[in-house]
C-alpha cells in the first residue's frame, strides 16, 4: 500500500484517539510510523495496524475497516476534489472509479496496487460493481461506497454476494438507491 494510504489511517486515528492513540498504535503493531505518501509498504504492516488498532480501541477489525473507507473519501475529496466535482451523482461517480480515477492514481503512482472493476448496470437507480483484488478488501470497499453515498447526499441499499471471503471469484456489490435523491 502506498503510504498516502497510512496518511489517511494516522489522522483519521488522531481525531478520535490523538497522538497519543497512534503511537500506542504504533508501538503495539512494531512500526516506526515513518510513511512517505509515494512511497510503497508492506500490505501487512496496514493490517497489522488495523489489527493493534482494533485491539486498543475494542472496535472490530471489519468495523474499523469500514470506517476506515468511509473516512477516505473525505481525504480524497481535500486531495483530488475533480474527481468528485465531475460526477452527477453516486452512480455516476462510482462508474468512473475503474476508468478514470484510479486511472489517474495509476498515472500518479505507477507501482499502486490498484483493484479492478467492472460493472453491470441496471437502470438509473442501480448499478452492480464487480470487484476483484488478491488483497479481498471488499469491506474497505463497502466503506469507500458508503463515504462516497453520503458525499452526493444519497441513501442506497447494498447486496454483497457473491463474496471472495465465501470461495467466489469476485464480489459483487450491488447497490440500490433508495429514498427522495434518486437517480445517477
Ligand atoms: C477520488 C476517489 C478515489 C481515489 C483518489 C482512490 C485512490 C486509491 C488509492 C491511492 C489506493 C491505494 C493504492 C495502493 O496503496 O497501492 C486505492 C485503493 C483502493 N480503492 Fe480507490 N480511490 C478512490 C475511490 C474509490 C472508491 C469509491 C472505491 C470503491 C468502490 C475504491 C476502491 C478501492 C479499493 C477496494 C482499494 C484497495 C486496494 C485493493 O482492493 O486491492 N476507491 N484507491
Ligand atoms: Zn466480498
Amino acid at each position: 500500500m502506498k503510504g498516502i494510504v497510512f496518511d489517511i489511517l494516522r489522522d483519521m486515528v488522531e481525531e478520535s484517539y490523538g497522538l497519543e492513540g497512534w503511537n500506542s498504535i504504533l508501538e503495539k503493531s512494531g512500526s516506526n510510523g515513518l510513511y512517505i505518501s509515494t512511497e510503497s509498504y508492506k500490505d501487512d504492516e496496514l493490517f497489522s495496524l488495523v489489527g493493534a488498532a482494533s485491539e486498543i480501541t475494542g472496535i472490530a477489525v471489519n468495523d474499523l475497516v469500514f470506517k476506515f473507507g468511509e473516512y477516505m473519501v473525505s481525504q480524497f475529496y481535500s486531495r483530488f476534489p475533480i474527481f468528485f466535482d465531475r460526477s452527477k451523482g453516486l452512480i455516476d461517480f462510482l462508474l468512473s472509479i475503474d476508468r478514470i480515477v484510479h486511472l489517474e492514481v495509476r498515472k500518479l503512482y505507477p507501482d499502486a496496487n490498484l483493484p479492478s472493476f467492472n460493472y453491470q448496470k441496471g437502470d438509473d437507480s442501480s448499478l452492480t460493481m464487480i470487484y476483484r483484488s488478491e488483497r479481498k478488501l471488499c469491506r474497505l470497499a463497502e466503506g469507500l461506497i458508503s463515504g462516497s453515498a453520503k458525499f452526493f447526499n444519497q441513501t442506497y441499499t447494498m447486496n454483497h454476494d457473491p463474496c471472495m471471503h465465501h470461495g467466489a471469484d469476485a464480489c459483487h456489490l450491488k447497490i440500490q438507491l433508495t429514498g427522495e435523491a434518486n437517480g445517477i
